[in-house]
């Protein structure tokens, strides 16, 4: 289960101004779908959508054959996994902020859920480990440390379906194999929207859809978008010329 569907969507934030226009697409459970395009396209709009953040004003959000407006927000968000640019942390330990995810979580299961998304090997450097006090304006870790956290409390939840904006900040060579790996392990199984910077992101994943202008513009396989040399292919290559 974990199937999305947007049947004939159309949203506007303030009246008379189309942000989405006629929007169709269905995702099989477990496929890993990434978001590209312009800056104001319309792709935070899309994941703002499935999680019901706003309201269509035509057409519909559906999942698993659903629409999203006719079940409860807490039985809704409850199957969704929401993992913003700027991922949250709040003061307590380490541990504390993966618990958040799974009241109930043993130690054992911190530690695993950390293991998977590749956050274990800089908690356990740290003197105190996962009893490592932290806070939540505190620079004691990095924006990519922060996401880490973030994917293990995610992960430890144990959604149906994934929604990720991933960060575009620089970050270290080794948080940022770590992230992949991390981003990886989570979308396993799991249906899931990456707004994707990474290159590496979105070719991993099983479709790509590319936004413009309020609709999408192009959607298939990495390789399918590449052999169309259309709009994917253009921001493809002049992101691989500048790194
Ligand atoms: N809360 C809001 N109220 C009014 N207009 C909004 C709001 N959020 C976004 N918009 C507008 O909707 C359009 C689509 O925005 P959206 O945030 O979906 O773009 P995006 O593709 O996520 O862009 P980016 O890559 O910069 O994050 C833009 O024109 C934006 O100005
Ligand atoms: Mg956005």
């Amino acid at each position: 289960m974990g199937e999305v569907e947007f049947d004939d969507v159309t949203f506007s934030y303030e009246e008379g101004k189309e942000v989405l226009s006629h929007v169709s697409f269905k995702v099989k459970p477990g496929e890993n779908v990434a978001l590209v395009g312009p800056t104001g396209a319309g792709k935070s709009t899309i994941v703002n959508l499935i999680s019901r953040f706003y309201d269509v004003n035509s057409g519909a959000v559906k999942i698993d054959g659903k629409a999203v407006d006719e079940v409860t927000l807490h039985s809704l968000r409850s199957q969704m996994g929401i993992m913003l640019q700027d991922s949250f942390i709040f003061s307590g330990t380490i541990a504390d902020n993966i618990r958040y995810g799974k009241l109930d979580a043993t130690e054992e299961e911190i530690v695993n859920a950390a293991k998977t998304v590749c956050a274990d090997p800089f908690i356990s450097q740290m003197e105190e480990g996962y009893n490592t006090p932290v806070k939540e304006r505190g620079s004691t870790l990095s924006q990519g440390q922060r996401q880490l956290i973030s994917f293990a409390r995610t992960l430890i939840s144990d959604p149906k379906i994934l929604v990720l904006d991933e960060a575009t900040s620089s970050i270290d060579v080794q948080t940022e194999k770590a992230l992949t790996q991390g981003i990886q392990a989570m979308l396993k199984g799991r249906t899931s929207f990456i707004i994707a910077h990474r290159l590496s992101t979105i070719r991993n994943c099983d479709r790509i859809l590319y936004i413009d202008h309020g609709g999408i513009v192009e959607q298939g396989s990495h390789d399918e978008l590449m052999a169309l040399q259309g709009a994917y292919y253009h921001l493809y290559t002049s992101q691989k010329e500048a790194m």
